[in-house]
């Protein structure tokens, strides 16, 4: 089965857990994209809002007529589903190959369950080998560098890229991530820090992967 194939079961298992009349966070990327396109087909108008993590995923949304909502308005979320660039088998995650990991951190925050969609390739053994994204304050950049080389990265400027938040993106090359609770703790006191996309204090509950077998449901390993 080729990557999008493997996207696409994923994203249409996860509609299983969507419940009738709710409110559901929206996360962004490719894989969340066929998630939309599957929940406008198969829950329509049952759907009664989203609560989105960019302005691509608001744009997709409101094109298939599924009304998009404030978090501020409504509080507390039962479901989140979105993408990640890798897994391990604690449902840890890397997030942010798309930009968006400010929003995706605040949303997977608001909602009691978060539901992982991704093709088995994302699920690694240790984290790292995709580029840890770091979301800065422009004008922090050089200083917030300088503090992920001295946690042993390698930090490159994301060229051309601006966040919906008007930020820009440290991508961290070169780390193998043993202890993903204690760097993101690390990164998040860096001054100048927006984000990190390191998803350990709340990882997924449940990822949901698409495999050359079908569908592969996984648990956070203890
Ligand atoms: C967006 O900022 C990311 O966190 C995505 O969830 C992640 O990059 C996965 O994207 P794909 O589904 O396109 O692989």
């Amino acid at each position: 089965m080729n990557p999008e194939d493997k996207k696409r079961i994923a994203a249409e298992a996860a509609i299983d857990y969507v419940k009738p009349d709710s409110i559901i966070g929206v996360g962004t990327g490719s894989t969340v994209n066929y998630f939309i396109d599957s929940l406008a087909a198969k829950m329509g108008g049952q759907v009664k809002a989203a609560v989105s993590s960019s302005e691509a995923s608001s744009e997709r949304l409101r094109g298939h007529g599924i009304r998009v909502v404030d978090l501020n308005e409504i509080g507390k979320l039962d479901l989140y589903v979105d993408g990640a660039d890798e897994s391990n088998a604690q449902l840890q995650l890397i997030k942010g190959g798309g930009g968006a990991l400010t929003r995706e951190k605040i949303v997977a925050a608001a909602s009691d369950q978060f539901v992982c969609i991704a093709d088995d390739s994302k699920l690694v053994d240790v984290l790292g080998a995709f580029p840890l994204p770091v979301e800065v304050i422009p004008m922090a950049r050089e200083l917030v560098a300088g503090a992920l080389r001295a946690l042993g990265g390698d930090p490159r400027l994301r060229d051309g890229i601006i966040t919906d938040n008007g930020n820009q993106i440290l991508d961290l090359h070169g780390l193998e991530i043993s202890d993903a609770l204690d760097l993101e703790t690390r990164i998040n006191q860096i001054a100048g820090v927006v984000c990190v996309g390191l998803f350990a204090h709340r990882p997924a509950d449940v990822l949901i992967l698409g495999t050359d077998d079908g569908v592969r449901i996984c648990h956070p390993a203890a």
